[in-house]
């Protein structure tokens, strides 16, 4: 292909969109054109892709002309209605919602699992996974080539940031609300008493010095949609349909990085010495095991790296064929924008090969 490709951010202004652009930043020769667009409320704002000022357009029928590729960064509903339009106009949408992850037409891409799934998109569209199970998928996708694997029970810690901006400003604006409590001799009620009307922020309840058992609408059954998503999605990219899976998802008061612990067993015998040689060796994964010296994976040395963190290997005592492990992934790199980056390097290269 002789001209670059045109790239669009659709939710420019959000917080997976500001990590957009600054990965598109880091590789700013590989495309022609980059194009802002968030909600009418932001058209005219003007931000930055590197040191390049771009004014943000408002959505509309005609703002996708001439995009090659468009990554989604927008609301569920939102994306529901826009996406058709942007590949009727012949883009290649990678699309970060959840609203057309489980149509069968739409692959559901994680290159460290299933890269070639991205070339068969009949409705011109590709998800990405959410945050939650895009951290855990290259761990997996590792484990599952060399041991098979059979089920796991997963129990997640999520950040605020996974609520996007409106959940990081929460949070932020909770913990400030707390400063004001007496540490010594308080009555701990007390922090309900100061957070008290907190409930309409996106996590339901308080999040500051709380944990929240709850990520995502209520389901049948009692299962939230997030826990729901860590099902599906990780069968769905592993190409595992069978694959046994029980997760408790969590809200944590942490800006950036989502952590998880994972029961994991597998069709064939496993120690931690092979799965560490597996880890080290994976794709997407950084190990970082080493107890001894204080060293494990948590979500505060996450953050802005593409790697997802592994460690905590054990092996189950009682369960045969079995480790326990924690993974922790930036739910704004993996877990979103670089993964919709690195599907759309997946994408170039084939529409370059092909020109
Ligand atoms: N946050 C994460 O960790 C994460 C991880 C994986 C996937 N995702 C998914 O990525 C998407 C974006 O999440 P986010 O966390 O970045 O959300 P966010 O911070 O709330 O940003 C939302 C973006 O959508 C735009 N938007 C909202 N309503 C719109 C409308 N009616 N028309 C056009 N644009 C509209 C906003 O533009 P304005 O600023 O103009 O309102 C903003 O750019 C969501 O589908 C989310 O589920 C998020």
């Amino acid at each position: 292909m002789s001209r670059k490709l045109n790239v669009a951010i659709v939710g420019a202004t959000g917080v997976v969109g500001s990590i957009m652009r600054r990965l598109l930043a880091e590789e700013r020769d590989k495309w022609g054109e980059i194009r802002l667009i968030a909600s009418p409320r932001s058209a005219g704002k003007v931000l930055n892709v590197g040191d390049e000022a771009i004014t943000v357009q408002a959505i509309g029928p005609d703002v996708f002309a001439g995009i090659d590729i468009a990554h989604f960064d927008l609301p569920d509903e939102v994306s529901a209605e826009w996406v058709p339009v942007a590949a009727a106009a012949g883009a290649v949408v990678i699309d970060k919602s959840a609203h057309f992850r489980m149509d069968p037409e739409v692959p559901l891409v994680c290159r460290e699992a299933n890269p070639e799934a991205a070339r068969i998109r009949p409705k011109g569209i590709i998800a990405n996974a959410n945050c939650t199970t895009l951290a855990l998928i290259p761990t997996l996708a590792a484990l599952n080539e060399a041991f098979g694997l059979v089920s796991m029970s997963v129990a997640s810690y999520q950040a605020a940031s996974g609520s996007g901006k409106e959940g990081l400003e929460a949070l932020y604006a909770q913990v400030d609300k707390t400063a004001g409590i007496e540490r010594i001799g308080t009555d701990h009620g007390d922090v309900r008493a100061v957070l008290g009307a907190e409930y309409d922020t996106p996590f339901g309840a308080p999040l500051a010095l709380n944990v929240v058992p709850k990520v995502g609408g209520w389901k049948d059954g009692g299962w939230t949609s997030e826990e729901l998503k860590v099902r599906n999605e990780s069968r769905k990219i592993l190409g595992l349909p069978e694959l046994k899976v029980a997760s408790t998802c969590v809200r944590v008061p942490v800006a950036v990085g989502h952590s998880q612990a994972v029961h994991a067993t597998f069709a064939n015998e496993v120690s931690v010495e092979a799965a560490h040689r597996v880890l080290d060796a994976a794709e997407g994964v950084d190990l970082v095991d080493d107890p001894a010296n204080g060293v494990y994976p948590m979500p505060i040395d996450s953050v802005g790296k593409h790697g997802t963190q592994v460690g905590r290997v054990r092996q189950s005592i009682d369960f045969p064929n079995s480790l326990e492990f924690f993974v922790v992934g930036d739910n704004l790199m993996k877990g979103a924008a670089l993964n919709s980056i690195e599907t759309a390097e997946l994408v170039r290269q084939e529409l370059e090969a092909n020109a």
